[in-house]
């Protein structure tokens, strides 16, 4: 069983092909990285525009990758929520016109779904329950799946989410965008003990983030130092921040887990592929005896394949979307178009 998934929700243009559910056949990936840097944040209209663009060569090449055809697929998959909307609407409006053209069902995809189920093409079928911490640009949460392949939300930022917070302390930084992976790369020289920024929302029994206070916690550091004219040690101030953040995730996830009574923990989204969180997430699961599954850095970031691993999920439950399927930007994580 072949199916394809198209990803657009935010600004990667990304085509993957899935074939029995576990094995990946194709992933490319057309970064918009380029044409947003200069705004220092994604520009949602620049991210239709370019979507529009870029899908068709995209897919082009997933299925040239894949050595196959339109004709070889079982069905058509695609992110219609949440996300940008206008960027939401270039694909899906994609995946109804090959539906289409093909007679190929079409499924319709959770974008946050597909960042936890993504697991399934390095880890095999997933077994749940488990815990997934989603973290990406636009989401932070805490989400349990049961065995059924329902999901259900444990808790969320109650302000900023976590890459966000990454690219926004960058830019203070003098970083080029997208921030996180360069405080990623910066904070290795840096001491993660240099600063002490707060940890808000830490051991206070929710599963609920907030980081604006840490935002700003560290955006006043800066301000403070260059007003006394002292120097900014940028690597220093970076592994403090990102330090600050990893802390808060890692006793969260782990006190999610053992509240939820699971063995599996996941890591999901974008902010996934950060080298602290996933090393130290890492030494705390083997502590805890909890089994971690953290994709590699290019599954975790946006990406086709995801999406096409979520929907062979959903065509193998049967959950076959109708042509008129709608983009929805708030697209809760038990949305319509899936089991649970
Ligand atoms: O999941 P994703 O590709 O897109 C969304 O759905 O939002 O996540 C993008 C976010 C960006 O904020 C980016 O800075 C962050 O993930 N990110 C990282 C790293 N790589 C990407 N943050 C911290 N460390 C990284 N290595
Ligand atoms: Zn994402």
């Amino acid at each position: 069983m072949l199916v394809l998934g198209i990803e657009t929700s935010c600004d990667e243009t990304a085509v993957g092909i899935v074939e029995d559910r576990l094995t990946l056949r194709a992933n490319v990936i057309a970064s918009q990285v380029e044409r947003h840097a200069p705004y220092g944040g994604v520009v949602p209209e620049v991210a239709a525009r370019a979507h529009l663009e870029l899908l068709q060569p995209t897919l082009d090449r997933a299925l040239a990758d894949a050595g196959c055809t339109l004709d070889d697929l079982d069905a058509i998959a695609v992110t219609h929520g949440p996300g940008l909307v206008g960027a939401l609407l270039v694909g899906v409006a994609g995946a109804k016109g090959l539906a289409l053209a093909t007679g190929l069902p079409l499924v319709g995809v959770n974008h946050l779904r597909a960042h936890v189920e993504v697991a399934q093409l390095e880890f095999g079928q997933l077994e749940p329950p488990l815990v997934a911490l989603v973290v990406s640009g636009g989401h932070t949460s805490l989400v349990r799946m049961d065995a059924d392949g329902s999901f259900r939300q444990l808790g969320a930022t109650i302000d900023d989410a976590a890459g966000e917070a990454f690219d926004k302390i960058a830019r203070f930084l003098g970083l080029p965008f997208p921030g996180g992976p360069e405080i990623d790369r910066i904070a290795r020289r840096g001491d993660p003990r240099a600063f002490d920024f707060p940890r808000a929302m830490s051991n206070d029994g929710t599963h609920d983030f907030s980081l604006s206070g840490l935002k700003t916690a560290v955006i006043r550091q800066l301000r403070r130092m260059e007003d006394a004219g002292e120097d900014v040690d940028v690597a220093d101030v970076a592994a403090s921040f990102q330090e600050a953040i990893v802390d808060v995730q890692l006793e969260k996830t782990l006190a999610a887990a053992a509240g939820e009574g699971v063995g599996t923990v996941t890591l999901a989204g974008g902010v996934a592929a950060n080298s602290r969180l996933r090393g130290r997430m890492q030494e705390a699961c083997d502590a805890q005896g909890l089994r971690l599954l953290v994709p590699s850095p290019g599954l975790c970031t946006d990406n086709g394949a995801m999406v096409a691993a979520s929907g062979a999920n959903l065509l193998a439950a049967g959950a076959v979307a109708p042509l008129g399927l709608e983009v929805d930007p708030n697209l809760p994580l038990a949305g319509a178009g899936s089991p649970g």
